[in-house]
């Protein structure tokens, strides 16, 4: 592809103008950061792996009827998206007590909860993106009261979803960050899921031996990160089997003529 316009570089994608006005290319890189990104690595091929794991993902979703900015897959690492307003909050759902959740309120990892629980984070890589509440949000314009309900219902049908897919292959979801955006169209206005669904933004448990099989592993040095997104991959359909075999790691399965090993 031609050289384009970066627009800006995360932590984990660059976001590249699109092909026409209101679309936005996404780039995922293999780069892995956490804590903020005092820790870094890069874990060849798991741009490739989130890449496919979103768009699965994403399309799933658009088929039950949650709006998204996805539109195609382009490519081993780039995807197609709608150009939106991020709303500059992390909506993390969650199922079971693990990560800041336990240690805030000293549960034990693993504990069930009594029922899903939302939880906003407003998104400043300066302030490490803390906890807000829905009064913070609505007084500091961030979202509005109905965008804050929207927010929430989404999240809610996006966990019942994803908790099915994952429990289907065997995997227990945890908890996940996802984040919306505003699309204009003349005087109405939607919020789109954005961003992106991957071992990145999801804890995911084995559901047999309750091993880690996301972020988590990079975040604890338990080694072995791309093994398990792939792992996770290759339960939902995303990899094809067969094709795990010899040095140059699996195939992944494509649809336009792209397939690379990994
Ligand atoms: P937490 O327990 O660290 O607050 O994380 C909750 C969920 O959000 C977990 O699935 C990991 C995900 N997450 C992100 O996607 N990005 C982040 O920056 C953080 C802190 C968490
Ligand atoms: N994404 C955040 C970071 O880079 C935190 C995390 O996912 O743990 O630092």
């Amino acid at each position: 592809m031609a050289r384009r316009k970066q627009i800006y570089e995360g932590k984990a994608k660059i976001l590249f103008e699109g092909p026409e006005p209101g679309t936005i290319i996404q780039y995922f890189k293999d780069d892995a950061t956490a804590f903020n990104n005092k820790k870094h690595a890069v874990l060849e091929g798991k741009g490739v792996l989130n890449n496919r794991i979103s768009e699965f993902i994403m399309v799933g979703l658009e088929r039950i009827g949650v709006a998204t900015h996805f539109i195609k897959r382009l490519n081993m690492r780039e995807q197609l998206v709608r150009q939106l307003e991020i709303i500059p909050l992390e909506v993390v759902v969650r199922n079971v007590a693990a990560g800041s959740l336990s240690k805030r309120l000293g549960l034990e990892d693993g504990a069930a909860l009594p029922r899903s629980i939302i939880e906003f984070y407003y998104k400043d890589d300066k302030l490490g993106d803390p906890l807000v509440s829905e009064e913070h949000i609505t007084a500091f314009n961030w979202a509005s009261p109905q965008e804050i309900d929207d927010m929430m219902a989404l999240g809610l049908r996006i966990n019942d979803y994803l908790a099915g897919l994952f429990a289907g292959v065997g995997i227990k979801l945890v908890d996940f960050k996802v984040e919306f955006g505003r699309q204009y169209e003349g005087d109405m206005m939607r919020l789109l899921l954005a961003d992106e669904i991957s071992p990145d933004s999801c804890r995911l448990w084995d559901m047999e031996t309750n091993d880690i099989m996301d972020k988590d592993r990079f975040r604890k040095d338990l080694g072995n990160v791309t093994d398990a997104y792939r792992e996770v991959a290759r339960r939902l359909g995303v990899l094809r089997e067969n094709e795990n075999t010899g040095a140059q790691g699996p195939v992944l399965v494509s649809d336009n003529g792209d397939n690379a090993s990994i």
